[in-house]
């Protein structure tokens, strides 16, 4: 039951929907703030895999691949990617040097990834072993492979953009 003593001073009415107004703009904002930094954040923890759609990327047949050579493909976005047999196993990398940009080359006769523009040196395996990387602790990014071993084939795992050039 309101009484007179309930009702705001004449004039105040504005006051107290325009303070209420406020107060759910800005409860809104900090919303749809928290909201985006909590997506965000669950992107990161969630596995690759269920991000977006990817697909398997023929790459070759096993036997198309000499012991300890490493051929380069491209990826969707055209990327390059360097795709390595040790043995039976394959390793896949970024071309893409972790110090500054530069595309790595690999150097057959060393069994190991050069960079020429602070000459960078990573091992078979990716990792830095002189110059500005490995002063960083850095190494090559992997890129997932796919080996069908009944088969015979080689897959490079890739994301499928979508029509915008993103994500699918
Ligand atoms: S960009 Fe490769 S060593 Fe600097």
């Amino acid at each position: 039951m309101s009484t007179e003593h309930d009702a705001p001073p004449p004039g105040e009415e504005g006051v107290t929907r325009r303070t209420w107004l406020a107060g759910a703009l800005m409860g809104a904002g900090l919303l749809a703030s928290y909201g985006t930094l909590a997506f965000q954040f669950l992107s990161f923890l969630l596995p690759k895999r269920l991000k977006g759609e990817t697909r398997l990327l023929f790459v070759g047949p096993v036997d198309r691949f000499a012991l300890g050579s490493v051929q380069t493909i491209m990826d969707l976005k055209g990327n390059e990617i360097l795709v390595r047999r040790n043995g039976s196993d394959f390793q896949a990398f970024s071309s893409v040097c972790p110090h500054l940009g530069c595309r790595v080359q690999w150097m057959p006769g060393e069994g190991r990834f050069f960079c020429p523009c602070h000459r960078g040196v990573f091992d078979a395996d990716g990792k830095a072993i002189s110059g500005p990387p490995a002063d960083a602790g850095q190494r090559l990014a992997d890129a997932p492979l796919v080996v069908d071993k009944d088969n015979g084939v080689v897959y490079l795992e890739v994301e499928v953009p979508n029509r915008k050039g993103g994500r699918a």
